[in-house]
């Protein structure tokens, strides 16, 4: 059994996968590293030099192998939700919590980085609005939720616990 933390990039998928993994002794795996590490290169450099689509094709075959895994958390980027193939086998693989934040706080997190190639433009909060918006029917589709705006890293572990201990029950 996998956990799997989806949502929209800055929502603190990386944050609370990684100390959720180290609470448990679960193994800790990063969609976005295992994509960086298998074409040696960064993120930004792949969207500029290769696009988005080759980039999603790496991502879909990554997140295939992942779900065949066991014991693992499984931090997966925020455009995953896209494809329904990634999605089937995520769900497949383990208990799905998609991480929800207000976009002024997705700002406010994301602001200073620029490793994500998709805000990488002037008006930071116009586009995530706009990405939220197209991806919204996605990520409501995912029945298991945290709005992790107003938590801790803390307590939205905690309650990560709580969803997973509820889906074994
Ligand atoms: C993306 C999110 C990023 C990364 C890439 C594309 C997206 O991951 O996969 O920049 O489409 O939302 P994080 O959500 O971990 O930032």
């Amino acid at each position: 059994m996998n956990l799997v933390l989806v949502g929209f990039m800055g929502t603190g998928k990386t944050e609370v996968s990684k100390e959720f993994a180290e609470r448990t002794g679960m193994r800790y795996l990063s969609i976005d590293k295992m994509i960086e590490e298998r074409e040696g290169m960064s993120i930004s450099d792949i969207f500029k030099e290769k696009g988005e689509e080759y980039f999603r094709e790496v991502e879909k075959s990554i997140i295939k192998e992942v779900s065949s895994m066991e014991g693992v958390v499984i931090d997966a980027g925020g455009g995953v939700v896209l494809d329904d193939e990634n999605m089937e086998n995520l769900n497949n693989s383990g208990v799905v919590i998609c991480l929800k934040a207000r976009p002024e706080v997705i700002l406010d997190r994301v602001d200073n980085k620029t490793d994500r190639p998709l805000l990488n433009v002037k008006d930071k909060l116009a586009k995530i609005n706009e990405i939220l918006d197209s991806r919204r029917i996605y990520y409501d589709k995912i029945e298991k939720s945290i709005d992790t705006s107003d938590l801790t890293i803390d307590e939205v572990v905690e309650q990560v616990k709580s969803l997973v201990k509820y889906s074994l029950n």
